[in-house]
């Protein structure tokens, strides 16, 4: 195993264990809004430091993209961290959350890791070597028919002046699928697309953090993942659909008879 992969999994499990450790006396956590519908709390903050303290006792020159410390400079090699994805699942005491690390070398990911620490599910990839979860290796499912299909999705809460154009996808794709769900952690909805779990996803206004592991494990798993317009701008945009090839087709059709120009 690549050693950096190894030490992403130790942060991911440390992270998480701290996490789990913290949903007890979730009722008396320190909470910050960052912006409207966007929490921070102590755990997340405390979290993310504790990953970065391990990948530095390692790796002292590497960058970190952390989301609640931003950016610390370094060499070729960035890696790019959300400590808690979920808060706000994390905040009800709704099971549905992760640690999401990836690492990047000269903008190219390398190695994705998520953690869900409630069902101890590890997933994990590594570019050209594919993606597992708990060491078994896992792949995106064959689903070629939109209307079999269970989609995954996030809500544009932060972004109202995308609303209107993304509930017309919304309402097209509840009529021509099988259902839609949105559980509140990006991260793991990629994680549960590369396992087949869902055959399709898309979202607006994602952040690099949200997405970067999930992606590699999406593309390891053998899906295909692009921004709305086709292309592989996501970093920029934050917009991303995800799926097998076929799944992925279906839903770009959908998404593009409803897209603004900003979304592209
Ligand atoms: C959020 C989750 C959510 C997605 C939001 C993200 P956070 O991350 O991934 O599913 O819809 O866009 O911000 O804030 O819980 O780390
Ligand atoms: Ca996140
Ligand atoms: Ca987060």
């Amino acid at each position: 195993m690549h050693p950096m992969l190894n030490i992403a999994i130790r942060a991911a499990r440390v992270a998480g264990g701290l996490i789990q450790r913290s949903s007890d006396n979730v009722k008396q956590l320190s909470i910050s809004k960052k912006s409207k519908n966007d929490f921070v709390t102590e755990v997340d903050l405390a979290v993310e430091q504790e990953i970065i303290n391990i990948i530095k006792s390692s790796y002292p020159d590497h960058a970190i993209l952390a989301e609640e410390s931003g950016e610390t400079p370094g060499n070729n090699y960035t890696w790019v961290i959300d400590p808690l994805d979920g808060t706000t699942n994390f905040l009800h005491g709704y099971p549905q959350y992760a640690v999401s690390i990836a690492l990047k070398n000269k903008g190219k990911t390398e190695i994705g890791v998520i953690y869900d620490p409630l069902r101890d599910e590890l997933f994990t990839a590594e570019k050209g070597a594919g993606a597992t979860l708990n060491n078994r290796r896992i792949r995106v499912s064959n689903q070629v028919q939109l209307d079999t299909a269970l989609l995954g999705t996030g809500f544009p809460f932060k972004y109202p002046q995308h609303l209107d154009a993304y509930l017309e996808i919304f309402k097209d794709l509840t009529l021509k699928t099988a259902g839609i769900r949105r559980a509140g952690s990006a991260a793991l909805d990629l994680a549960y697309l590369a396992t087949g779990r869902l055959d399709g996803f898309w979202e607006i206004g994602l952040k690099e953090w949200d997405f970067a592991a999930g992606v590699l494990l999406v593309q390891e798993a053998g899906g295909v993942t692009t921004d709305f317009s086709f292309n592989n701008n996501y970093s920029q945009s934050g917009n991303i659909i995800a799926g097998n090839t076929k799944m992925h087709q279906a839903i770009y059709k959908i998404i593009e008879q409803h897209i603004t120009d900003s979304l592209k």
